[in-house]
């Protein structure tokens, strides 16, 4: 159905298509009918398989990739598409805007995005007020946090540890955003030296919560895919060491591997089909240094199921999707679960 729509879709800028689909998304979520059509409408044939990681248990592999619903205003609407987890945020302590629109570029032949939105939300009140009921709903709630804009690398501790304690409650887990490459500076907190300034607290911090609380809160980090052999190596070291509990492989690439669309000279990270390999290889890597005892969450290029398969073949204990979603629409969850990922 959504291939009938895609060319009313593609009238539409990126960003606007998107404000729609979260519009359509919350609309579906708050009315309890329309939550049971589309739940109906996407029910896979097939549920799970189940995933136990990082001890929490995931009701299937597939989740919502982070940057779609920054806000967490889709995340019941997603909910029912049959996502076993969703990433809310990237969110920052304040709210900001972004980078100037445009910001978000379809490049269609390629199947492929390039985005430099640049952390734009709606800040940390606002999230954790939209989604204070979101755990315990049959999926995992993951929360994504960044620093914002104006904050300089060397305070950016502070941004995420006010983030740690707003979002410790209401997330299931959480995910350090070090890799987004549309925040100047970003991606410099994944040296060895940073990164052990910035992972060794916050790692400690959650495990006091975790202590306190009895939760369990997993901490993962979202690494950039383009990081040098050497430069993975490090940060690697860093979160074994500061015993982090999963890596999510990766962020959009600064890279162009050979495209054909006229707008792959945007500036950005470029994310989908393009992408692909290169986050194969990296999830390797990252299981062959870590030797297999790190757990994996691969975002990077899944169109297909068998992308999907690919990405657990390769490793990695769960998926998340996003490009995908643009080119095949929402029934890419439901097509992956009844395609039946073989787990390893
Ligand atoms: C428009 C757009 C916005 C994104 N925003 C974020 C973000 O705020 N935080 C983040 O960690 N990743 C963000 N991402 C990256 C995705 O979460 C994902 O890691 C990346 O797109 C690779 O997966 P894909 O090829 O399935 O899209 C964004 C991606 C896109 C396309």
């Amino acid at each position: 159905m959504y291939k009938t729509f895609r060319p009313l879709i593609y009238l539409l800028t990126p960003e606007q298509a998107h404000h729609t689909t979260i519009y359509m998304l919350s609309l579906a979520g708050w009315f309890p009918p329309a939550t049971a059509l589309v739940r109906a409408m996407y029910r896979a044939r097939k549920q799970g398989p189940e995933v136990d990681c990082m001890g929490l248990r995931f009701p299937n592999p597939v989740g919502m990739a982070a940057g779609y619903d920054k806000d967490g205003l889709g995340w019941r609407g997603l909910a029912a598409l049959g996502f076993g987890h969703i990433e809310v945020g990237t969110v920052t302590p304040k709210a900001q805007p972004g980078n100037p629109k445009p910001r978000v570029f379809r490049l269609v032949e390629d199947e492929a995005v390039i985005n430099r939105m640049g952390f734009p939300n709606n800040g940390a009140d606002f999230l954790a007020k939209k989604i204070a009921r979101g755990r315990g709903n049959g999926f995992v709630m993951g929360v994504n946090i960044g620093k914002n804009k104006v904050t300089p690398n060397e305070k950016a501790l502070d941004d995420y540890l006010i983030l740690i304690r707003k979002f410790f409650p209401l997330a299931d887990y959480l995910a350090i955003n070090v890799s987004s490459p549309n925040t100047p500076g970003l991606r410099e907190l994944q040296s060895r030296k940073a990164l052990t300034d910035l992972l060794g607290p916050l790692s400690a911090e959650v495990t006091a919560a975790c202590e306190a609380t009895g939760r369990n809160v997993p901490l993962v980090v979202k690494l950039a895919p383009d990081l040098t052999d050497e430069e993975l190596d490090d940060a690697l070291d860093v979160v074994t060491n500061t015993g982090i509990d999963g890596v999510i492989i990766s962020n959009t690439t600064v890279k162009r591997p050979k495209l054909h669309s006229h707008m792959a000279n945007e500036i950005g990270g470029l994310s989908g089909k393009p992408l692909k390999s290169l986050n194969t290889e990296m999830i390797r890597k990252v299981v062959a240094r870590t030797g297999g005892n790190l757990p994996v969450i691969a975002s990077g290029g899944i169109i297909t199921p068998q992308d999907a398969q690919e990405k657990i073949d390769a490793g990695a204990s769960l998926v998340q999707v996003y490009t995908g979603l643009i080119y095949t629409g929402p029934e890419l969850v439901k097509d992956i679960l009844n395609f039946g990922l073989k787990l390893k």
